[in-house]
C-alpha cells in the first residue's frame, strides 16, 4: 500500500468535509468566524478524523455516517490547540509555520474562537443525532456520552500539566497528564469509528487497546520532537517544553528512554491489530507513522 498516497487522500476528503462547515456571511462577528476559519483550516494532520474513518473501515465501506463525528473531533482539536497556545497556557506564537490564533487576532478573540469552535462540534453532533434513523440513536447516544467523556479529559489533562510545570513528578501523575491531554481524544477517535460500525466488544477493546497505545506514543513523539524537532518542519517552536520546564518523557527520563518507550509502544500497538490482517494495514502503518513523524 501506498500509505503517503492514502494519507493525503484522507486529508483532502477531511478538509473538503470542514470547508462546508464554514461560515462566510457578513455579520458583526464575521472577525469571530475568521478566526475561527484560520485555525480549522491552518494545515492540521487531521489524525482524528482519520483514525475516526480508518477504524470503521476495517469492517464496513459506506464512511458517510462517520463524518459529522470526524468534523466534530478536529473542531475541538483545534479548539484544544488555540487554547494550549494562549500566553496563560503554553504561550506560544507559531503553529502550522503561522501566527498562533491570539497573535493573528487577540487574545479575546482566540479565547472565544476556541470556545465557538467546541460548541460547533456539539452543534454538528446534535444536528446529526436530530437526522438520525431511530435505530441508530443508541449508539450515537453512546458516542456523544463518549465525545463529552473525552472532552472533559482532556482540559483535565491541560490543567494537570499547566499545574505541574517546573515540578518533579512520578511516572504515574506524567502518564496521568498523557493519557488525558493527548490519549482521550485520539482514543475517543479509534472508538467512535467502532462503535459506528457496531463491532462487538472484543473488537472495541482490542481497537481501545492500540488507540491508547498510540495515544500515549503520539504524545512522547510531540515532545521528542518538542527537543530535537526542524522547527520549520514542525510550524511551531522546538525548545518551548524546555523553557516552560514541561514534565515530559524527555525532562524525565532523557531523549534514549523515551525512544525506546516510543518504540515499544508503536510494536505493541501493531501487536493489537494482527486479527485484522491486511484490513487493517492503514491503522497499521499510521502507528509507524507516528513514531517516525517529522511534524
Ligand atoms: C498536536 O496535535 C497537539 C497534541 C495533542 C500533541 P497534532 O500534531 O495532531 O496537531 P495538528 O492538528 O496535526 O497540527
Ligand atoms: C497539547 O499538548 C495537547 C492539547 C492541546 C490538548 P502540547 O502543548 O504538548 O502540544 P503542542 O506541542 O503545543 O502541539
Ligand atoms: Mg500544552
Ligand atoms: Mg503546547
Amino acid at each position: 500500500m501506498d500509505f503517503k498516497k492514502e494519507l493525503k487522500q484522507y486529508q483532502n476528503l477531511i478538509n473538503n468535509e470542514l470547508k462546508k462547515y464554514i461560515e462566510t456571511k457578513k455579520c458583526p462577528e464575521e472577525i469571530l468566524n475568521c478566526s475561527m476559519e484560520y485555525s480549522l483550516m491552518a494545515g492540521g494532520k487531521r489524525l482524528r478524523p482519520i483514525l475516526v474513518i480508518a477504524t470503521y473501515q476495517i469492517f464496513k465501506d459506506d464512511i458517510q455516517e462517520c463524518m459529522p463525528f470526524s468534523v466534530a473531533i478536529e473542531m475541538v482539536h483545534n479548539f484544544s490547540l488555540i487554547h494550549d497556545d494562549l500566553p496563560g497556557i503554553d504561550n506560544d506564537d507559531f503553529r502550522h509555520g503561522k501566527p498562533t490564533n491570539h497573535k493573528q487576532f487577540n487574545e479575546a478573540t482566540a479565547i472565544l474562537a476556541g470556545d465557538g469552535l467546541l460548541n460547533y462540534a456539539y452543534r454538528v453532533i446534535s444536528q446529526n443525532l436530530e437526522d438520525s434513523r431511530k435505530e441508530d440513536l443508541t449508539k450515537k447516544i453512546k458516542i456523544f456520552q463518549e465525545f463529552s467523556n473525552a472532552v472533559n479529559k482532556m482540559i483535565i489533562g491541560e490543567f494537570v500539566d499547566t499545574e505541574v510545570e517546573g515540578k518533579q513528578i512520578s511516572e504515574e501523575t506524567l502518564e496521568y497528564i498523557h493519557q488525558n491531554k493527548t490519549g482521550a481524544l485520539l482514543t475517543l477517535c479509534v472508538r467512535m469509528g467502532a462503535i459506528l460500525a457496531e463491532v462487538s466488544q472484543e473488537d472495541l477493546d482490542k481497537l481501545t487497546s492500540y488507540a491508547e497505545k498510540i495515544g500515549l506514543a503520539f504524545q512522547i513523539k510531540d515532545d521528542i520532537l518538542s527537543e530535537e524537532g526542524n522547527e520549520e518542519i514542525l510550524g511551531k517552536p522546538v525548545g518551548n517544553d524546555r523553557i516552560l520546564k514541561k514534565c515530559t518523557y524527555v525532562s524525565k527520563y532523557g531523549l534514549e528512554v523515551a525512544k525506546e518507550k516510543l518504540e515499544e509502544l508503536t510494536k505493541e500497538a501493531i501487536e493489537e491489530l494482527k486479527i485484522y490482517n491486511e484490513k487493517a494495514e492503514f491503522l497499521v502503518e499510521l502507528a509507524k507513522y507516528i513514531k517516525e513523524r517529522n511534524k
